[in-house]
This record gives C-alpha cells, sequence and structure tokens, in this order.
C-alpha cells in the first residue's frame, strides 16, 4: 500500500444527549457520566488529504475548507486538537494535510456541529493510522477514534458509533470509561427503535455560550456536586427504562436532564438564559398535547434555544402533524430537521 499520499473521507453524525454532560476536567474527562441517541440526517462530511512530507518537521502543516471556501479562523482549534492528540497519533507531523469539511445542517443555525466536525475529523485520522498499521482490529480502531474525538470535543466521542452511546464511568453500565464512548451495552426496548428526533430551529443565531465557557462555569458552581450526582443517578434510571421501555418514565428523565442543564446555566456566575421565548412556548405546547392525547412526545435541548422533539416510531403520524400545524410557527423561518436515530459514522 502506497501510504504516502492519499485522501480519505467520512460521514459522522451528530448526536443529541438524553442525560447531559455539563462540566469537565483536564483533559477532557466528565464530572459525570452522559448518555445520547446518535442521530442520522444531521451529519459532517470530512475529506482529508494527506501527503507525505519530504524531511521530518517540527509544526503542523494543514489547511481548512469549510463548504468550499478556505477558513483560516478554524485552523487555531485544528491545531489545539492536533497538539492534544499528537502523543497518540505521531505520525501527524509526518505530513501535510488539506480539511475539507461540510455540514448538512446550516452553519449558523445552532446546532452544535462539534460533535459530528471533531469525530469526523478524528476517523480520517485513525484511517491513516490503520493504513499505517493494517493489523487493527474495528474494535480497536472505533474505541481509539472515540478517545482521539473527545480530545476535540467532549461530546464528539459519542458520535462514532450508534444508536446509544455512554461515556463516563459508570457502576451501572458495563465497560464505560471516562476516556471514550462505548454502545450502551444492554438490549434495548423495541420502544426505542427507530425513535425520532425533530428539531425546531427556533434560533438560528450563533449560540451565546460556547461549551468552552459553559463546561468552566461548572467550576465552583453552588450546585455542582449535586448536579454531577442528579445525572450519574439519571443514568441507572435511564438504563432500567431503555430495558424495560416504560416511556413515561423516560420522558421524565430526559425533560428534567433538559431543564436542569438550562437550570446550570441560570444559576452559575455569570449567569445565561439560552432559552427564547418561543422555545417556552414550544415546550408548553408539547405538554398540552401530551395531556390531551397521551402521546409520548418529550423534548431535550441542548446549550441553545433550539428544540429537540423526540417521539417514538409509531406515533410518527400523530405527532408530524402536531409538529408541522402548531409549533413550526415558532420556528425562525419555519425551519426544522426531521432527524432520528442512526447508526454512526461511515467511511465513503
Ligand atoms: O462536547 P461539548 O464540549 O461541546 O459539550 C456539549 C455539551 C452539551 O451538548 C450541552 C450536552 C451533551 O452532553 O451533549
Amino acid at each position: 500500500k502506497n501510504t504516502s499520499e492519499g485522501s480519505i473521507t467520512w460521514k459522522t453524525p451528530s448526536n443529541i444527549a438524553l442525560v447531559k454532560y455539563w462540566g469537565k476536567q483536564e483533559p477532557q474527562i466528565p464530572e459525570n457520566t452522559s448518555i445520547s441517541f446518535t442521530l442520522d440526517a444531521c451529519f459532517t462530511l470530512t475529506t482529508l488529504k494527506y501527503k507525505k512530507r519530504n524531511s521530518a518537521q517540527d509544526d503542523f502543516n494543514f489547511e481548512v475548507y469549510f463548504e468550499g471556501e478556505k477558513k483560516d479562523d478554524f485552523k487555531p482549534k485544528i491545531a489545539t486538537f492536533f497538539k492534544r492528540i499528537e502523543q497518540y497519533v505521531p505520525f501527524l507531523k509526518d505530513f501535510d494535510f488539506v480539511v475539507e469539511s461540510r455540514n448538512s445542517f446550516p452553519h449558523s443555525s445552532g446546532i452544535a456541529s462539534s460533535a459530528s466536525g471533531m469525530s469526523a475529523l478524528a476517523l480520517c485520522i485513525m484511517s491513516i493510522e490503520k493504513e499505517l498499521n493494517s493489523e487493527m482490529t474495528d474494535v480497536y480502531f472505533n474505541k481509539k477514534a472515540s478517545f482521539l474525538a473527545r480530545l476535540g470535543s467532549g461530546s464528539a466521542c459519542r458520535s462514532i458509533e450508534g444508536e446509544l452511546i455512554v461515556w463516563g464511568n459508570h457502576t451501572d453500565i458495563e465497560g464505560s470509561s471516562n476516556l471514550f464512548g462505548v454502545k450502551y451495552p444492554n438490549k434495548v426496548h423495541s420502544n426505542f427503535k427507530n425513535y425520532h428526533d425533530t428539531i425546531l430551529l427556533v434560533d438560528e443565531g450563533e449560540k451565546q455560550v460556547s461549551s468552552t465557557v459553559g463546561h468552566k462555569l461548572m467550576y465552583n458552581h453552588p450546585f455542582a456536586q449535586q448536579r454531577f450526582k442528579q445525572a450519574n443517578d439519571n443514568i441507572s434510571k435511564i438504563s432500567e427504562v431503555l430495558q424495560n421501555g416504560d416511556l413515561k418514565q423516560f420522558i421524565a428523565i430526559v425533560e428534567s436532564e433538559a431543564l436542569s442543564l438550562h437550570a446550570m446555566m441560570m444559576t452559575s456566575s455569570p449567569y445565561f438564559i439560552l432559552m427564547k421565548p418561543n422555545t417556552l412556548k414550544i415546550i408548553h405546547k408539547i405538554w398540552e398535547f401530551r395531556a390531551a392525547t397521551n402521546s409520548n412526545i418529550c423534548f431535550t435541548l441542548d446549550a441553545g434555544a433550539n428544540v429537540h422533539v423526540l417521539f417514538p416510531e409509531n406515533e410518527k403520524e400523530l405527532v408530524n402533524n402536531f409538529i408541522v400545524n402548531e409549533l413550526i410557527q415558532y420556528c425562525q423561518e419555519n425551519h426544522y430537521i426531521c432527524d432520528r436515530v442512526g447508526i454512526g459514522a461511515k467511511q465513503l
């Protein structure tokens, strides 16, 4: 094989946390365990072109293109990532790289692209390592890709595989680790097969709080220790629910997690309110609809105003009608994305 030059492309999904990661220690070690659904329609497509350098160099050399345009302002983040992972992939300085990346969702949609973007880059780098060392097993490949992705952006370690991924050491989750994401190890009830996530784009602006700033707010936060305990307790509870299929309990955990994440931001110093009036309107509409129809629709939130509407496959007609007729009016320019649980990253 010729590993002196080549090009690798990975398509890597975003993910949505059910139990949230918020708070970390160096080097990207989560304060609590989190679990997410891997998504499908929201993804990043990254091509990494590499060419062996003629002589040894002591700096990284790469160019970055995003949606076809040269993006020098993305370089510092990638340089930081390279610096962090270099000890695990020491061949980085042997190559000149060109990174070409695009997202399936609009850049300024308020959907975080760090999970899909960083996991895509980690997978491309792992593909080069595999070229250099073809002995590697798939298990090792995925584990190390998740390990590297974590060093780019914590939640990115949950975007390598599907459909449910756990990140963070937890006594109730066999094989779990602070260093990489693992597939949820137990049998999942059929109620969660093909679960839907329709993302309502309430505010397409840039996020007010970057997650880098956000995680730091948990240092010296008056409720930090309680929050980390709550999340870890919720991992135990949701693990039961995923096995027994109790959708009412699922809703109770997932919505509480979303509101607790925002409660942490409202009670930190400095404090933030990332929900918008339309975020709250949507939440109340969802609650009314659930009371009126006994549907199992529920919501979750990331660190922003957009609402992820979760519902089981067998309710898709009922809930889609409700979304289109009642909720879309609260979205910016009626924008929303229909997504669902996916199986993970794919090399193209
Ligand atoms: O991966 P980061 O550092 O961008 O943090 C993501 C944090 C949340 O999206 C708010 C929650 C989560 O678990 O994904």
